[in-house]
Parts: C-alpha cells; structure tokens; sequence
C-alpha cells in the first residue's frame, strides 16, 4: 500500500523544484523525493530546501531514484524538454513523448497504486500518452491541463471587477495551449452570471472587446513570461500543489484538470482539460454540462486539434 503523504516529484528543473519548495509549505505531503536525469541537480534541490526545514512544517525531502515511487501516493511528472521562446507547446511533442514513454515504464515496472499528475508539455497528449501505455484506469493518471489557465482567467477577470479571485467562478477548456476554450457561459461571481455583475454591480463594462482581450492574455501568458524569464513556474506549482491537495486530502474539488473524454460533451479518444470531481482516486467525474453552442463548437475544434497530433505520436 502507499504511503498516503508520500510524493515523488520527477523531474527537478523550474517546475519540479519550485513545486517542491510549495509543496514543503503546504504541510500536504510528509516525504518529497526528487528524481531527475541529473542526479546532481536533484541532490542540490534537496539540500537547498532542506535548509528551510526549520522554517516549515515537517517533511522529509531527499533525492532519490525510481525506487522511491513504490510507496508514493502521488507522482508528479515535470521532466522534459521545456518550450523555447516563440516555439508553441505541441512543437515539443516527439521529444517529450520519448521521455514520457521512459518515465512510465520506470513506474509501472514498480507501482500500480500511486495517482500520476502529468505537468510535462504537450501535457495532454502525454497524458494521453502515459494512460496508454500504463493500462492502468484512466482516472489515475491526470494532466495539470488548465488548471493555471483557469487561474489566469480568474485572476484577469478579478482584476477587471475589483474582486477577491477566489470569488471568481470561470473555466478555461480543452486544450492546455493555443486552442484553449474559455467558457464565459459559466462564468459569475457571488453567483451573478459575468455579464450582470459587471453592468449591474461593478459598473464595468464587459465589450466583446474586453472578452476577447482577456482570453487572448490568458492564452498568451506563458509565451510572454518565456520570453521575459526563460520558463513559468511559480504559478503552475501553485496550481499543483492545489491539485495535489485535491489527490492527498480527498476534496472532491473540481478542476479543471487534464483527463480522457469518455463521451463527455460528445468528445472521445482524446485527453483535454474538462471540469472534473478530483479526489483520492484521481478524476472521480466529468461534470458534463450544456455550453453555448460556439463554446461546444471550439471545444470540438480544440479536441481536434488533440486528436490530430496524437495521431501523429508513436507509441
Ligand atoms: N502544464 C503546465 O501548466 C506547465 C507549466 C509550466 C511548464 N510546464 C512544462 O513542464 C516541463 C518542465 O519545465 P521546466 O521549466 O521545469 O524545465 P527544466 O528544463 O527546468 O527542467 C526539466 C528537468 O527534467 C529533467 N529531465 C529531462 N529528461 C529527464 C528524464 N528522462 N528523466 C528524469 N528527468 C529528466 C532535466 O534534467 C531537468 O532537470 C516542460 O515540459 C514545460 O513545458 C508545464
């Protein structure tokens, strides 16, 4: 059986390590282990949060090799390539997949129990990817999909209203990249459908325009904070770590996470962000809800998209 608290984060770059820095906050997890290629880069990870033990809740943190993962509750995947600047998600495909492809034989050969939280981009097709070749039930292996992407609507759509983000309600969809859905149909704050609570309560306007604009920053954060910084990573471990909460403590929460559509808006044979009941047994169910129709139509064409690269992948 697995250690409830125990995770194991592969890959110790940007987005591995700073999650591992959130996640000894966060008083989640009891034991994190690093793993990474680059035994030396992981051994220094842990030292260097290893001396903020004193300042943290406690957890033991080390770096480890693939042993590690068969008592691990979670396995966090951040290993690969990361995006260049200018160059989209999906062009890290073949790359990523290869290395994809290596990680999971490495875990299953070991554990069949642990959730598996992809982060590695084109994060939905490997989770894809990682859900083939495991066999394992596709709800145990989920991708971070939109989960940021919702974060970064509801931040935008916060600032544009002068509200707390955390009573923002908005979904961003699909695919975690170019093609990405947002559902401004079930957006609202306090329960107050966007459109009303800006004309109604804040005395803003919310043009076309406006929408418009906010979706495209949201789509275009992270090449913009590539090219400012090299590589996003504080939000994203934000997002994991609220993810991970979701696995460790059995919240039923709902996140817009990474997971294969089984018939869910009439999509199938793809894996793209939906909102979904996460819980210990990692993707519990789809909430599968009528959007406006040029919400479905882009989720289609989004899912297409998917569909097309992952028809190109080799297995
Ligand atoms: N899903 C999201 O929301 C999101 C957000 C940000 C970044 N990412 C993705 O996360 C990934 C990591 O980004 P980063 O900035 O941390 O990159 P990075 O280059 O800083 O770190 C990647 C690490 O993976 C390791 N690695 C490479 N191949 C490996 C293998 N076969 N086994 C074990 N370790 C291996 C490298 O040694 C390196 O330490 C990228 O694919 C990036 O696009 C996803």
């Amino acid at each position: 059986m697995p250690n409830p608290r125990k995770v194991c984060i592969i890959g110790a770059g940007n987005v591995g390590s700073t999650f591992a820095y959130t996640l000894m906050q966060s008083a989640l997890a009891r034991e994190i282990v690093l793993i990474d290629l680059d035994a030396d880069r992981a051994q220094g990870e842990a030292m260097d949060l290893n001396h903020g033990l004193f300042f943290a809740p406690p957890v033991t943190i080390r770096a480890g090799g693939y042993d590690e993962v068969a008592e691990a509750a979670l396995i966090v995947i951040t290993a690969g390539a990361k995006q260049k600047p200018g160059e989209s998600r999906l062009d890290l495909v073949q790359r990523n997949v290869a290395i994809c492809k290596g990680i999971m034989g490495e875990i299953i050969s070991r554990t069949s129990d642990a959730i598996v939280i992809m982060v590695t981009n084109p994060v939905d097709v490997l989770t894809y990817v990682a859900q083939e070749i495991s066999g394992w039930p596709h709800g145990r292996i989920l991708g971070s999909g939109t989960v940021l992407d919702s974060a970064r609507f509801r931040y935008l759509l916060s600032d544009h209203c002068k509200v707390d983000p955390r009573n923002v309600h908005a979904y961003i969809i699909g695919e975690h990249g170019d093609s990405e859905v947002g559902v401004w149909s079930m957006t609202h704050i306090a329960g107050v459908p966007m459109d009303s609570y800006c004309t109604q309560i804040c005395r803003q306007t919310c043009s076309d325009e406006h929408r418009a604009h906010i979706l495209e920053t949201v789509r275009d954060s992270a090449y913009h904070v590539i090219e400012s910084k090299g590589a996003t990573y504080y939000g994203v471990s934000m997002a994991l770590a609220r993810i991970t909460a979701a696995v460790l403590r059995d919240e039923n929460s709902i996140l817009t996470v990474s997971l294969r559509a089984d018939g869910h808006y009439g999509l199938s044979g793809v894996c793209l962000s939906l909102p979904a009941i996460v819980n210990r047994t990692g993707v519990e169910r789809v909430i599968d809800t009528p959007l406006a129709h040029h919400e479905h139509e882009a989720l289609h064409h989004s899912a297409a998209v998917l569909k097309d690269i992952i028809g190109h992948v080799t297995l």
